[in-house]
């Protein structure tokens, strides 16, 4: 039986957003989450099933892959077909083989589960090991205890907000309302809520992005970030404690994030929220 690498289409997403839900376990190694579909959903649907590709084989979903810009493929592989060597061995050409069109000449980033078959033939094939990155957990077996800080569920009237403090929290930021209501629309934020927290001023000042994958699953933190005018007064930590009691309402039995370990800020705002550090994982990095 032969591996097949497809564009899903438009039509087509939500089957690879469903395989992205059905992955999902405690325990899994940290890996492409539904809502890293769900955040790059702000670009448009056609955009977005531009980014995506899939491996099957006889019509089964058995890897799935986001190209984050041209030089980034972030995948992730069913559990059972993680140690699959015919799927490995095709992921593998398929992306070091320009003319497959996956990834583009140049120095290009595979995102994969750390514990898959494709890491070891990547590695054989030259591909180094890119920066460290930290994936942390809260778990959410026990109640969350809310920080007094205000908390809103951004609505569509509240969608400038929400994108106002993206935009102040990361400098290279192009997401607007109307970004925010192209990813509200799509299917996979059914399961998700934006979330602002505001001082006692009514200043905006901290936002963050929650994804379920579905009740008794790991849900994700993308993306979560503080206003550059109100850092260092608590909102980081409140935001990602008030991410995890959304998450928690949402049915998820853990709250996951993933940021680089050099962000130490990050690093320290999601320990202070009760997050506790996983292994280091790294990208393979082939350059030019
Ligand atoms: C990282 C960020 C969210 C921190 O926000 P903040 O409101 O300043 O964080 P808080 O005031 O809630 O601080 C929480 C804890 O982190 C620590 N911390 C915050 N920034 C820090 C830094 N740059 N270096 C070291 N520790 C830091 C605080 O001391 C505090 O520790 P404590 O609870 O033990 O006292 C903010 O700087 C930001 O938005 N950065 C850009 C976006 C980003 O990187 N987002 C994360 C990507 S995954």
């Amino acid at each position: 039986m032969t591996i097949a690498l497809g564009e899903p289409g438009v039509g087509g997403l939500s089957e690879a957003v469903d395989a992205l839900r059905d992955w999902q376990h405690e325990g899994a190694p940290m890996q492409l989450h539904p809502g890293d579909v769900g955040w790059f959903w702000r670009f448009g649907a056609e955009a977005t099933a531009a980014a995506v590709r899939t491996w099957s084989r006889d019509g089964q979903i058995l890897a799935v892959g986001l190209l984050d810009g041209h030089d980034l493929l972030r995948m992730t592989i069913a559990p059972e077909a993680q140690r699959d060597e015919e799927l490995a061995r095709r992921l593998v050409a398929d992306v070091t083989q320009p003319e497959h069109g996956v990834l583009a000449q140049g120095t290009v980033y595979i995102e994969a589960p750390a514990s898959a078959l494709i890491q070891g033939l990547l590695a054989g094939e030259g591909w180094d090991t890119d920066e460290p990155r930290t994936p942390l957990r809260r778990d959410l077996g026990q109640p969350v205890k809310d920080l007094g800080v205000r908390i809103e569920v951004t609505g569509p009237e509240q969608a400038h907000v929400r994108a106002a403090v993206q935009r102040s929290a990361f400098d290279r930021s192009t997401f607007t309302d109307d970004r925010w209501h192209t990813m509200a629309a799509a299917s996979p934020y059914a399961d998700a809520r934006c979330l602002v927290a505001y001082d006692d001023q009514g200043n905006a000042v901290a936002a963050v992005t929650v994804w379920s994958a579905g009740p008794g699953k790991p849900g994700l933190l993308e993306p979560m970030g503080v206003h550059r005018d109100h850092r260092g007064h608590g909102y980081g930590k409140a935001i990602c404690v008030a991410a995890a009691a959304a998450l928690q309402e949402l049915g998820s039995s853990s709250a996951i994030v993933c940021t680089s370990s050099s962000n130490a800020g990050a690093v320290a705002t999601y320990k202070s929220a009760g997050f506790q550090p996983l292994p280091e994982v790294r990208d393979r990095r082939r350059d030019a």
